[in-house]
């Protein structure tokens, strides 16, 4: 970065941009943008408006130390420490995942079934597999106040960042995390299992972006051999955690449809939707526990 004593916020962020265009990043211009204005404190409307504004040695000290950041690799939502998802601003901690917009893919797939089952029964037991920053489960209650929820997961840390981020969104008196593999920690019956599991086959892993690779959490990723490891596991305790007529919901890997969907109806659940994500891959599996 040239360093120099006063910069204004056009030229900081056309640095920013050329530099991360020059490393090869895929978005250098909403990273640039959304680095400089958060660690500066400032709105779009700041940078539109107020181009020339000057940033001190201090501002550009910290968007220096956050650009070679970037630089080498660690993803936007990483370095600012939050996300957000299905319009809620999560935390997210070295044990969580980074929570995808293709989740809320599944989130929308669900909040016709927990709309129709708190409005039939004024309330909706929901079960969140795997919550890491509890984003599934966080969104969900977001959507209906007659919900609550339960979630586990095997990272101590990631159960830490998901209460935290109940509290902080006013939702916590609603949420409650256990740590737990899978249902090992969780007793009763729910209307509504959701999960995102970790679903990538283990070979896979070295492939993917340095982004993902290095500071996603493994455990949110590895799958196993096939990929399949949790949701076998998941299938295999479903139908004795769901209330008749509850609801399955599940992210899949793109290429995972046919595959999960035998698990499932083997478990004894009837699939009633795939869903396909923004991109147009597969992405969700809705499945019911018949009624009777
Ligand atoms: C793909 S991440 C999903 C996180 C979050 N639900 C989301 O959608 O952003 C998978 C999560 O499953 C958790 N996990 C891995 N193995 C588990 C197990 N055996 N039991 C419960 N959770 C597990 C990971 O720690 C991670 O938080």
């Amino acid at each position: 970065m040239v360093e120099t004593a006063a910069m204004t916020l056009s030229a900081l962020q056309k640095l920013m941009r050329e530099r991360f265009e020059a490393a090869g990043l895929s978005t250098p211009r909403d990273d640039a943008r959304l680095l400089l204005l958060e660690t500066l404190g400032l709105s779009l409307t700041d940078l539109v408006t107020r181009p020339d504004q000057q940033v001190d040695a201090a501002g550009l000290e910290s968007v220096r130390e956050r650009m070679e950041r970037r630089l080498r690799g660690e993803p936007v939502h990483r370095i600012l420490g939050h996300r957000e998802f299905y319009g809620l601003q999560l935390g997210l901690s070295a044990g969580t995942l980074e929570p995808r917009p293709d989740t809320e893919v599944l989130v929308e797939a669900l909040a016709p079934n927990l709309r129709r089952i708190a409005e039939e029964k004024g309330a909706c037991r929901i079960l969140d597999l795997g919550t890491g920053t509890g984003a599934l489960a966080l969104a969900l209650l977001s959507i209906e106040a007659r919900a609550s929820a339960v979630a586990t997961d095997v990272s101590g840390n990631a159960l830490e960042t998901a209460g935290a981020n109940a509290a902080a969104l006013g939702l916590g008196n609603r949420f409650a995390a256990f740590y737990g593999s899978w249902f090992a920690s969780v007793e009763g019956l729910f209307d509504i299992i959701v999960s995102n599991p970790p679903y990538i086959r283990t070979s896979v892993i070295a492939e993917l972006s340095v982004e993902v690779r290095d500071h996603d959490p493994h455990l949110a990723l590895d799958g196993g051999v096939d990929g399949l490891d949790a949701y076998r596991a998941i299938a295999a305790g479903a139908v004795d955690h769901l209330a008749p007529g509850g609801i399955v919901g599940l992210e899949i890997g793109f290429d995972q449809r046919d595959e999960v969907t035998a698990l499932f109806e083997d478990a004894g659940l009837t699939r009633l939707r795939a869903v396909q994500d923004l991109g147009g891959n597969d992405r969700a599996l809705i499945f019911a526990r018949p009624a009777v």
